[in-house]
């Protein structure tokens, strides 16, 4: 019979009831130290004070209204993002996979009011994950995903990730933009090289397309910077927001300039929710931590810790791990094991981590994880590999 969930999930037999900070309490009580974050999304981990008191307060005068209204908590959060971006105009979504339609109309919706309507294909590579609605699954392109699923939103040209001269010889007059994850986050932690980024904007330039990041799992600090981007010294004409923005209150966003979301006009998108006051009071208070320097400099400095710990976990244990990498609070540690077996030693020894393609772990913290958390997160993650290397 099938469960009443419907079983699109393998889920591992853990029940968590409570969580304060980077910690997870299990139903039996059991205290867990989370390097997930519920797959980067908890960025001040859980239950913080700041965001607890911006939920409660708005829940006390008003849940919801509608688009058809002005939201003063929207738009003190579209204010923050527009400040410390690129960006000159801000959508609300409820979800990554929602910002992704609406980041491919829009990219279509320019070039169609330019006169240009034969431009609809997207640049997109292989590893990518943009959601699972038909264009972000289309997008993405991979068996797994839009296998059954047919037909296809057209549209999409499917690259080799890292493959520039691909994207030069791939462009032609339907070509409207390239859209490309900064770190690929399911795709198993692969950073973009900073010049790979870089050259992928002056080919846009040079061809007048428009350059759409995903950042919906590598944005909000996650990198180290308050958009992963940055490092590169570029900035997009479209950028997908989601997961940390809301702390764990769904929320996304899709942030643009004024050119690239010159075609959306009164009536062509819309979302009952997005952009609701609850989700967006939390996406205020959430902004207010991650934007501040000193609070990225705290994530550049636990970084580091957590990267020097973990490569002495390789140097210990180089049958399980073979390397690390990523940036910042995004880590992916490439398993010479099976990468399924670490995560399930790590629910053995009460730690947390998330698997994704490329046979790699994920630890994707809290953002506010602590030097004690560090040093716990090794004592379980080598207790772990040390069960891995014993099996
Ligand atoms: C890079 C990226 N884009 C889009 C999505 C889809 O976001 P959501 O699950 O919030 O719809 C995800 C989710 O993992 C993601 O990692």
């Amino acid at each position: 019979m099938i469960p009443s969930v419907l079983p699109t999930y393998t889920r591992a037999p853990l029940h968590f009831v409570k969580g304060e900070g980077a910690w997870l309490t299990e139903a039996d009580g059991r205290r867990f130290l989370d390097l997930g974050a519920g797959i980067a999304v908890n960025a001040l981990g859980h239950a913080h004070p700041a965001l607890v008191k911006a939920l409660t307060d708005q829940a006390q005068n008003l849940w919801h209204v509608s688009n058809l209204y002005h939201i003063p908590q929207q738009q003190a959060l579209a204010d923050k993002l527009v400040e410390h971006t690129f960006a000159d105009t801000v959508f609300f979504t409820n979800s990554g996979t929602e910002a992704c339609e609406l980041a491919v109309k829009m990219a279509r919706k320019y070039f169609y009011d330019k006169g240009q309507p034969e431009r609809v294909e997207i640049i997109t590579f292989d590893g990518s994950f943009h959601g699972r609605s038909s264009a972000g699954i289309a997008a993405a392109g991979s068996e797994k995903m839009v296998k059954g699923f047919g037909p296809l939103l057209p549209g999409f040209v499917h690259l080799t990730f890292g493959d520039l001269d691909g994207v030069t010889n791939a462009i032609t007059d339907k070509t409207a933009a390239i859209l490309i994850e900064p770190v690929q986050g399911e795709g198993g932690i692969r950073p973009v090289p900073d010049a790979d980024l870089k050259a992928l904007r002056q080919i846009c330039d040079d061809h007048g397309l428009l350059l759409i990041l995903d950042e919906v799992q590598c944005g909000v600090g996650r990198t180290g910077r308050l958009f992963a981007h940055e490092w590169a010294g570029i900035t997009p004409d479209i950028m997908m927001v989601a997961k940390g923005i809301g702390g764990g209150f769904p929320l996304g966003a899709v942030l643009a300039t004024e050119e690239a979301a010159s075609g959306m006009t009164v009536g062509t998108h819309g979302s009952t929710y997005g952009g609701n006051p609850l989700g967006c009071a939390v996406g205020c208070a959430v902004m207010d931590h991650v934007a501040d320097p000193d609070f990225l400099a705290e994530v550049n400095r636990k970084a580091a810790l957590l990267r020097q710990r973990l490569e002495g976990l390789i140097a210990t244990h180089p049958n399980v791990f073979e390397e690390v990498r990523g940036s910042g609070l995004m880590l992916g540690l490439k398993c010479k094991a099976s990468n399924l077996d670490v995560v399930k030693a790590g629910f053995d020894n009460l730690v947390i981590t998330v698997p994704a393609a490329d046979n790699v772990v994920r630890l994707l913290p809290p953002l506010t994880l602590t030097e004690e958390d560090i040093a716990e997160a090794f004592t379980r993650l080598d207790a772990a590999a040390t069960q891995v290397d014993a099996a």
